[in-house]
């Protein structure tokens, strides 16, 4: 079964070919030069920016497939959570070539598609296992029971790690992302000069909480900036990255010691992080976990991923028609 799968949560047009686990095509145009000179997104440049990308982004893909339209078995978009105008494009593209070409429509939960960028290159990897969903927006720990069946063991109470990354690196002045440019530089230093709270969270077992942390970045940029003083960039992006990991890390396998699962996968941005897939690595090597993580170019948003998990959503019924709308919002389950 053919899938042509689109993506616009945020500001990557992606648009990609799979069949079941393997990818055809996976055709990415990325924005960020251009939201980066307002260090972040812009949501109404990038439902601009969509609209103008998504028939090329498409075309390209069926190209690199060597297929044509009328070869596809079934259209996917991306339709929730994330920026409405940018969801609309890629959901009303798909609504109109599901019509025109007379095939199902098969809408995708983003976050579900993060999961399932652990299936394209691991063919042993099947549910159930325990998920850590890291992305610029969410931070959740999940029982992936099914393809299609997900329980949430915790999530972030304030903000997202990505987030957590990515303001802290603006405070510094560092170049959006700032996640991944955070931690590039952070692997230069090591993290000891500054006293930076470790966050934590009273209740909740496997509940995060990063906005403490990054609070004291900022007030320690701003005190440092009215004194006329210099801080350390590197060693706070050292300290921050390790902050971060510790909670994620230390959350994550008391979960999984505690629901019994021997299989772990790492999911979203975030799982790129350097620090992260190697701290987590020697980890599970050392408590006998099969740890899985999407290979780099499928941790950041790409229809590759949309592909692989609407091929279990189809399978399981999960089918839209003309009324597909998009949300903002949507919990994984
Ligand atoms: O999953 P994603 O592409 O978008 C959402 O669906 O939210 O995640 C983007 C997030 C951003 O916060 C970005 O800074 C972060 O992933 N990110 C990283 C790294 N690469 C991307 N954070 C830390 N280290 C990285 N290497």
């Amino acid at each position: 079964m053919k899938i042509l799968a689109i993506e616009s949560s945020c500001d990557e047009t992606a648009a990609a070919v799979t069949e079941e686990r393997q990818v055809l095509s996976s055709i990415v145009s990325t924005q960020i030069a251009e939201h980066r000179i307002y260090g972040g997104v812009v949501p109404e440049i990038a439902s601009r920016r969509h609209t103008e990308a998504i028939s090329a982004v498409c075309s390209d893909a069926l190209k690199a497939a060597g297929i044509t339209y009328s070869d596809i078995d079934a259209v996917a978009a991306t339709f929730a959570p994330g920026l409405i105008g940018a969801l609309l494009v890629g959901v009303n593209f798909a609504k109109g070539l599901s019509m025109a070409l007379n095939k199902p429509l098969i809408p995708v939960h983003h976050l579900r598609s993060h999961i399932a960028a652990n299936y394209i290159d691991n063919p042993e990897l099947k549910p159930p296992f325990l998920c850590l969903l890291v992305s610029g927006g969410n931070t959740v720990i999940a029982e992936v029971t099914d393809y299609t069946k997900f329980k949430i063991l915790g999530g972030t109470r304030d903000d997202a790690a990505g987030e957590c990354f990515d303001k802290t690196a603006r405070a510094m002045g560092l170049a959006y992302p700032g996640g991944v440019t955070l931690d590039k530089i952070a692997t230069t230093a090591d993290p000891q000069k500054y006293p930076l709270p470790f966050p934590k969270v009273s209740s909740g077992e496997f509940d995060f909480s990063f906005s403490g942390l990054k609070t004291a970045v900022m007030n320690l940029v701003n005190n440092s900036a009215q004194k006329g003083e210099e801080i350390d960039v590197p060693v706070v992006c050292a300290t921050v990255r390790q902050r971060v990991c510790d909670m994620l890390i230390d959350k994550t396998l008391k979960a999984a010691e505690k629901y019994g699962y021997k299989t772990l996968a790492v999911a979203g941005g975030v799982s790129a992080n350097s620090e992260l897939r190697a701290r987590l690595t020697e980890e599970c090597k050392h408590k006998g976990i099969s740890l899985y993580f999407p290979e780099l170019k499928y941790c950041g948003d790409n229809a590759a991923m949309v592909g692989v998990q609407a091929f279990y959503e189809f399978k399981d019924g999960n089918i839209g028609d003309s009324s597909l709308n998009a949300a903002a919002t949507m919990p994984i389950d």
